[in-house]
């Protein structure tokens, strides 16, 4: 089959060319890929920052949408011609894609297969870090670092749901967007200090749930930013992974849970409970069209090199979508 390749750490290096077909195993789904969709996952592993997980296919692509074109014998939740999205720990820039049927979800009528790709990863990072590690409740303060990102809004719209009070950070140019999926209070992180305006909105009580993908030069004003009983969630180092200097008092003296989680390196079982869990969560709204993927662009796949330095300049707000087959 075709895939997309790459032989050195050069977003100029990707280029169509030639793979092995996914083999698919008894409770595995194959896909015909319409479309995959960019994660930042997909820049570090091409830059080599990000090897891909024991088994996991070496091919780029942590999300597909698509049609089934073949079932396993053990599959009882889908059937040949299913439009469906999955989330990968790999193989998406492909023509197709061999997936576990727990990690498979329905697409629905109303939405395009070039939507629907842009989905998996990052709803489901999302929900993962807000609902299952954060425990964000209604009326609870909620501040999102990236909020314009893939995962950010996304959080944005699920926070929505929760009914939380939601802020984001985020370049200017990039709040009305953020603001018209539901965010209540845009930061501008670059002339504006976001642990000063935390402590200003929640009149100096603090964020409740943080949700953070920065690291090291954030640390300390997240846990200073947040509220007693407060929850960091972990998500990325885009800043950097090293820091000194920290006040770890204040972990203990505000009685604050710090964590990190990675979704692709998990286990087979905890992401089919975490693909349920979200689907029984989300999937009335997605399915009503209360929650949507944001998509900020649409590219060929012929055009794959244009799209990665979009994402490495941190131009998009919301999901690149890189079209694999023509949409009928
Ligand atoms: N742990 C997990 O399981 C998991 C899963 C999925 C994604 N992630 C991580 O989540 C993050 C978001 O992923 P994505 O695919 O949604 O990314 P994305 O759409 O490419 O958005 C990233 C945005 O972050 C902002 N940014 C970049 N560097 C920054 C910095 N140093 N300080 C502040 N903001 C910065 C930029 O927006 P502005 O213009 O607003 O600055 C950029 O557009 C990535 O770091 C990714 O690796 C983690």
């Amino acid at each position: 089959m075709k895939a997309i390749l790459y032989n050195n750490s050069e977003a100029s290096s990707l280029r169509i060319g030639y793979a092995p077909d996914p083999e698919v195993g008894e409770e595995d789904v194959l896909i015909e890929v319409a479309a995959t969709a960019l994660n930042r996952a997909d820049i570090m592993q091409r830059q080599g920052l990000y090897p891909p997980p024991a088994g996991a296919s070496p091919i780029l692509g942590l999300e597909v949408s698509g049609v089934i074109i073949q079932v396993g014998n053990q599959v009882s939740k889908w059937k040949i011609g299913d439009r469906v999205c999955a989330l990968l720990a790999g193989g998406g820039y492909a023509e197709r894609v061999s997936v576990h049927q727990g990690h498979v979800l329905p697409v629905p009528d109303h939405m395009d297969l070039l939507q629907a790709a842009a989905i998996p990863e990052v709803f489901l990072t999302a929900y993962q870090a807000l609902v299952e590690l954060g425990r964000l409740a209604q009326g609870e303060h909620l501040l999102v670092h990236a909020g314009a990102s893939g995962v950010g809004t996304a959080a944005i719209q699920l926070a929505k749901k929760i009914k939380a009070h939601i802020t984001v950070t985020a370049s200017k140019g990039k709040h009305d967007l953020c603001l018209s999926l539901g965010a209540h209070v845009a930061i501008d992180y670059k002339n504006e200090d976001f642990l000063e305006q935390s402590l200003a909105i929640t009149k100096q009580q603090g964020m409740d749930v943080i949700i953070d993908f920065i690291g090291a030069p954030y640390f300390e004003s997240n846990i200073t930013a947040l509220n007693r009983d407060g929850r960091l969630i972990v998500l990325a180092f885009m800043g950097g992974y090293q820091t000194q200097g920290v006040n770890l008092a204040t972990i203990l003296m505000k009685r604050l849970h710090i964590m990190g989680s990675t979704l692709r390196a998990r286990s087979q079982t905890y992401k089919t409970q975490l693909v349920s869990n979200f689907y029984n969560f989300a999937w009335s709204d997605i399915d009503n069209q209360i929650i949507t993927p944001v998509v900020d662009s649409v590219f060929s796949w012929h055009d794959i090199q244009s799209a990665h330095q979009m994402m490495e300049g941190n131009k998009n707000a919301g999901k690149i979508i890189i079209a694999i087959k023509e949409q009928p």
